[in-house]
């Protein structure tokens, strides 16, 4: 066991804090972290949190023993997911929820979505995108209707018209979640007009939900989509999940599943257009090999773009445990309740591992492998994402779909110059402005 280290401060002038984290909450982490390693991290409405941003650090989180570690709550995603949600469930319960959902979202059953994934894209691009058209169109709006229809389709199964209704409701729950109510607990209360309509969105999108359930209820087993395997779940004791429990489920995996992919695609589409001589060898890549979504996804120029993209823009920054009891981690002596975590970009941006960490160079993942403790966008150990083998089977068949079907142009003023940044918004970090393409044909 590591020698013992006394704590590190707690940062005085919390709201400070906060203000500075909000403004860039990537280089706010970085800062913190090189003060030492682990470092402390405190904001007003929240318990203070020991993050690592070192492969040694993530090792000693990920391998904390499973009993001894929980969701921490009060969680700022609470609201958008719900207390009976995956993210925040524990124990037997959390355990017997995994079981059954894992199967659904690996191997075979994921590469049987592989044509449904590719199709949908091209439906997508087909309403975005206009040969020889000068309108420009925001590409993260475009990676968001694609990924919503691929999620609903995991989740419910394949049907006709039903993006027509999810569409608006999600986009408007997802906006309803601004960083303050995100990041300020103490806004969260009725009569404070954001948080209204973010309750009014959340009920909306709970009564498509609601009814979904309740036509399969009626009508029986679907095509053993995640609904079908939810509505399975017994846990020890017998118990079924409940409508309310199973629609926060639900409404986790729908936006879990898509906004963190649909930021990564957008991440992608940039810095694949930002540096032309990457994009010609990625585009000839593909070139070389058949459409078949599986053997696309195996390329490797192509999987290096997205694990470096993953990299460089992590768009879950921040994977969170709280100890259910004292434990010593990186040295220090810890009470039950203290929340550990992991900053990603931090981990991510460190010299030692990542020469030249802030430079997009995908490069780096052809001539070398990584360990799941340099490299964690999907977190790691016993909670590690479960849609990772969804969300990197995806990312790559995307791709491939747009650079084989259209050319496009990034919009000027981002093409020369202003770097955009990964800034928190609901449940994953975005880029700070839009990222607009238009044709370049
Ligand atoms: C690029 C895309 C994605 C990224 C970067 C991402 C990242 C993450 C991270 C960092 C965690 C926390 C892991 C931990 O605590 O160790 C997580 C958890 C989770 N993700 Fe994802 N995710 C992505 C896509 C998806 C998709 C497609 C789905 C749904 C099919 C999904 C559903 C979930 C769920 C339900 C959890 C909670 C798992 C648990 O606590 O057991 N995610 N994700």
């Amino acid at each position: 066991m590591t020698a013992h280290r006394p704590a590190p401060a707690a940062p005085r002038w919390p709201l400070l804090h906060a203000m500075a984290a909000g403004r860039d909450f990537e280089s706010y982490l970085r800062k913190r972290a090189a003060t030492g390693d682990p470092f402390q991290v405190g904001f007003p409405g929240f318990p203070p949190v020991l993050f690592t941003g070192t492969p040694e650090g993530a090792r000693e989180l990920f391998r904390v023993p499973v009993p001894l570690v929980t969701p921490p709550r009060p969680n700022p995603i609470e609201p958008m997911v719900g207390a009976a949600s995956l993210i925040l469930s524990a124990g037997d319960r959390h355990r017997t929820e995994r079981a059954l959902l894992a199967p659904a979202l690996h191997g075979q059953r994921v590469r049987a979505l592989g044509t449904m994934i590719r199709d949908t894209a091209l439906a997508e691009l087909e309403s975005w995108y206009r040969p020889g058209d000068s309108a420009p169109f925001d590409a993260l709006t475009m990676a968001r209707a694609i990924t919503r229809r691929v999620i609903l389709a995991a989740v419910f199964g394949p049907g006709d018209g039903r993006d027509a209704d999810y569409a608006s409701a999600v986009n408007t729950f997802l906006d309803a979640f601004t960083m303050p109510l995100l990041a300020a607990p103490a806004l969260r209360r009725r009569g404070y007009h954001p948080w209204a309509r973010f309750v009014t969105a959340r009920t909306q999108l709970d009564r498509l939900i609601l009814a979904d359930i309740a036509r399969r209820r009626t009508q029986g087993p679907g095509t053993g989509d995640l609904l079908d395997l939810l509505l399975a779940i017994r846990y020890d004791d017998g118990t079924a999940l409940t409508d309310a429990e199973l629609c926060e489920q639900l409404r986790t995996l729908i936006v879990a599943g898509h906004e963190t992919t649909a930021t990564t695609l957008t991440w992608a589409l940039y810095h694949l257009h930002r540096e032309p001589g990457l994009l010609t060898r990625t585009t000839a890549e593909l070139a070389g090999a058949s459409d078949d979504p599986a053997e696309q996804a195996s390329l490797p120029l192509l999987d290096a773009v997205c694990l470096e993209t993953l990299r460089l823009h992590p768009p879950v920054p921040i994977v969170l445990r709280t100890l259910t009891e004292p434990w010593r981690w990186l040295g220090v002596d810890l009470a039950a309740g203290q929340t550990i975590g992991l900053a990603v970009g931090v981990l991510h941006s460190s010299p030692a591992c990542w020469p030249a960490p802030r430079l997009f160079h995908p490069d780096r993942f052809l001539d070398r492998k990584v360990t799941p403790f340099e490299y964690a966008p999907f977190g790691g150990g016993h909670r590690r994402c479960i849609g990772a083998t969804l969300a990197e089977y995806e990312l790559r068949i995307v791709l491939a779909t747009v650079l084989t079907t259209v050319r496009l142009r990034l919009v000027p003023g981002l093409a020369l110059g202003g770097r955009p940044r990964s800034v928190p918004r609901n449940l994953a970090s975005a880029p700070d402005r839009a990222i607009q393409f238009t044709s370049a044909q």
